[in-house]
């Protein structure tokens, strides 16, 4: 890309990247962080974190009003086919409220910069839902050109909030499985990390396996357990986490990874933390392996 589009492209990128940094909407955020953390959704919180399947939910339920709009939009163009528009708009009013609750949620658990860019997108996808509402009504009342005026603005409004969506996956890795590189960055062997009695009982303890931080807990009965000590949520640090019934619990948004084999029973992190194999010789050295890794 030369010239004026990669000018352009620069210019969109930059502007997307000042989203992060605008400190006033600190203002609404703050408030409304609290307002979200405080409805009582009981374990449903976790069903519209995505923790069931593994990942975020609400980029699997954007999926349908997107696609019922953009339908819309296409039906719009095609003589005789106004009720079908019609209905798709509504469904696409509808699943926005869904959608919509697993971002908010989302949003509640994540850094500063991605809560900003988070409200300009929520601000984006209400602009859109306003539109098509009104463009639900006037077709109902058989004013098709301005129906379909109002749609096509929604689906501006609606395309910005999913590009700030992508923003937020990709460029802000709102939402990314943080623990995923750690196989990566580790070889496929045994690797000491120190002395049984290194790990006092019950303690979170940290130690370094090449670039990767590791969380150590050796419980009462003897069983020393380790994982990834960077949480696969945010990259919170384990090794300050709360030790608790066999869990290690985040001490940046609560999520609860299980010790003995890094399965995330609580969220926000929709995904589980890297588990290492544990061996200790004769000696008192401990020994650890990560399954996969290489
Ligand atoms: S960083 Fe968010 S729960 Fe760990």
């Amino acid at each position: 890309m030369t010239g004026a589009a990669a000018r352009a492209a620069e210019f969109c990128v930059a502007s997307l990247d000042a989203l992060g940094r605008l400190e006033k909407l600190d203002a609404l955020a703050g408030p409304l962080r609290r307002v979200v953390r405080g409805l009582p959704l009981g374990r449903y919180r976790d069903v519209l974190h995505g923790l069931p399947i593994g990942h975020p939910l609400h980029p699997a339920l954007v999926q349908v009003p997107m696609g019922a709009w953009l339908s819309a939009a296409v039906l719009d163009a095609v003589p005789g086919t106004r009720r079908g528009a019609r209905l798709l708009v509504g469904v696409g009013i509808l699943t926005a409220g869904p959608a919509a609750w697993a971002g908010w949620v989302d949003w509640a658990e994540q850094h500063e910069e991605q809560m900003r860019t988070g409200l300009v997108h929520a601000a984006s996808i209400a602009v859109a839902v306003g539109l098509y509402a009104r463009s639900w009504v006037h077709r109902g009342r058989g004013h098709t050109v301005r129906g379909k005026v109002l749609g096509f603005a929604g689906l501006c409004a609606a395309g910005t909030g999913g590009m700030l969506g992508g923003h937020l996956a990709y460029r802000q890795a709102a939402g990314a499985n943080k623990a995923e590189p750690v196989p990566h960055l580790l070889d496929g062997g045994w690797h000491p990390i120190g002395r049984v009695e290194d790990f006092p009982v019950g303690e979170a303890v940290r130690r370094e396996l090449g670039e990767v931080p590791l969380l150590v807990v050796r419980l009462a009965g003897g069983h020393i357990h380790v994982l990834a000590g960077r949480c696969s949520h945010l990259s919170g640090p384990l090794t300050e986490g709360t030790v608790t019934d066999g869990c290690v619990v985040c001490p940046w948004h609560g999520s609860a990874f299980r010790l003995s084999d890094g399965a995330n029973v609580r969220g926000p992190a929709t995904a589980p933390q890297p588990s290492f194999q544990v061996s200790v010789d004769g000696e008192g050295t401990v020994r650890v392996r990560l399954p996969g890794a290489g």
